[in-house]
């Protein structure tokens, strides 16, 4: 194959860690193939030997992130965004299994591109995806992904119980799990890994035992991913009780089931108690934050310190359509503002900062799906997952280079999260390959 060399040009801005802020204002990438091999001053490494006969990419004010990590959204769902104002189980059974029951054949095929096409508008780079019930809804799903150019993760919805409503088409377990076994032999690993499966029981509410037993078995054999929904919800969390009398608590229906593996990240986790938080922190499992989604449902405010202090690896997720919006800056500020909301009565509760908001929507969630040193970083033997930024769209008066050259690197990741968006995305890379480029 022939070398491909791509030099880039901005304030280079990641953060490795939680609470910690990286920054190069005038700064460059190499990348050679589909990885970051070189991160410097623009000046430095523009005479260095491998910038050699290099073109670069300039895009003036500009901001290079780590590609932005959607750890939950839901394809089928897009549509009924912003629809209904109720809470979890009313607004499923009006709003969602609706739209979910009718993404199928030549719906399925017309939407799934344009789904992926707006997540690398919003500069995000990897999701973790739920499609519908139907094997079809997650195949072209998949051949979605793979002509988009994103590192996807995606399952077909798994349900037995109640489904799309009493009336309407049902699997029975075996044949869910023989359709999710065979998207997962066509899907896991594709693309050289940028294509991967995630069996997907949807809730306790929707699923027998025996089928969560089946996903979780068969999860483990394919070392795939396992996703589901986890106590978002008051209503939710006492049905389970009801339909799980043998168990402590709605983690421990999971938990019996064999559904808490390190390769399992668990939607939302609101309304969790201590035992419940410590069982998920011992299966080293996975949490997907989706704070503009409990906001639109009044599903409650996420403890993220308590999780965090269990060692809870945490990403964020937009939750479409439960969250109005793909845009993670837009999660990212609701994250924050769950916080200050619980900061109202729960007193001396620790702020989070932009920066730890970045972290969460970057190697935060790369950690999250077992990623951590694949993507996530701008450091140097990385996977190339970047977001170009135009620092012009979102500042309010300064249009150029010189002009924002007052803003400190926390001040350009807090206009970001505060104002960023689809409108101020200018350039979209996975892997090295540009999958958007603003028009
Ligand atoms: N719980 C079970 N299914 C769903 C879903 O589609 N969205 C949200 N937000 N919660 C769920
Ligand atoms: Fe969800």
């Amino acid at each position: 194959m022939e070398r491909q060399l791509l030099g880039l040009r901005g304030f280079l801005i990641d953060a490795p860690a939680f609470g910690a802020l990286r920054s190069k204002r005038r700064g460059a990438l190499i990348i050679e193939n589909s990885r970051i091999v070189e991160v410097g001053d623009f000046d430095d490494l523009r005479r260095s030997e491998r910038a050699r006969g290099l073109e670069w990419i300039d895009h003036g004010a500009a901001a290079i992130f780590p590609g932005l990590i959607d750890c939950h959204t839901h394809l089928p769902q897009y549509p009924a965004v912003a629809r209904g104002e109720s809470e979890l189980l009313p607004w499923l059974r009006e709003n969602i299994f609706p739209v979910e029951r009718d993404f199928t054949g030549p719906k399925a095929r017309e939407q799934a591109p344009q789904f992926f096409h707006e997540l690398a508008r919003h500069g995000t780079t990897t999701a973790m995806v739920y499609s519908a019930i139907y094997e079809d809804s997650c195949d072209v799903g998949f051949e979605a992904a793979k002509a988009s150019g994103l590192r996807v993760i995606l399952g077909k919805v798994m349900m037995d119980v109640g489904s799309y409503g009493t009336l309407q088409p049902r699997k029975v377990v075996s044949v869910s799990l023989l359709e999710s076994e065979r998207l997962c032999r066509k899907w896991h690993g594709a693309e050289d890994g940028r294509l991967e499966y995630a069996f997907s029981p949807r809730f306790a509410v929707t699923c027998s035992e025996k089928l969560m037993r089946g996903a979780a078995e068969m999860a483990t054999r394919f070392n795939a991913y396992l996703q589901t929904h986890l106590a978002e919800n008051k209503e939710e969390i006492e049905k389970v009780h009801h339909l799980f009398m043998g168990a402590r608590d709605y983690t421990h229906v999971y938990e019996k089931c064999g559904l808490l593996t390190p390769k399992t990240v668990l939607g939302h986790c609101i309304h969790l108690n201590s035992r419940e938080i410590a069982a998920i922190a011992a299966a080293q499992s996975n949490i997907a934050h989706c704070p503009t989604s409990n906001f639109f449902l009044g599903s409650g405010l996420m403890k993220l310190d308590q999780l965090m202090k269990a060692g809870i690896n945490i990403g964020l997720g937009s939750d479409v359509a439960a969250g109005p919006e793909l845009n993670m800056w837009q999660v990212m500020r609701a994250a924050i503002d769950v916080q200050k909301a619980r900061a109202n009565y729960e007193p001396n509760l620790r702020p989070l900062r932009p920066n730890e908001a970045l972290h969460l929507a970057t190697q935060g969630g790369a950690k999250a799906l077992g990623k951590a040193d694949k993507i996530g970083s701008l450091d140097p033997g990385k996977e190339a997952d970047l977001v170009i930024v135009d620092l012009a769209s979102i500042a309010p008066y300064s249009k150029d280079r010189q002009s924002l050259d007052d803003l400190s690197p926390d001040d350009v990741v807090a206009l970001c999260v505060y104002r960023g968006g689809p409108h101020a995305t200018v350039q979209t890379y996975v892997r090295g390959q540009r999958v958007y480029e603003r028009g």
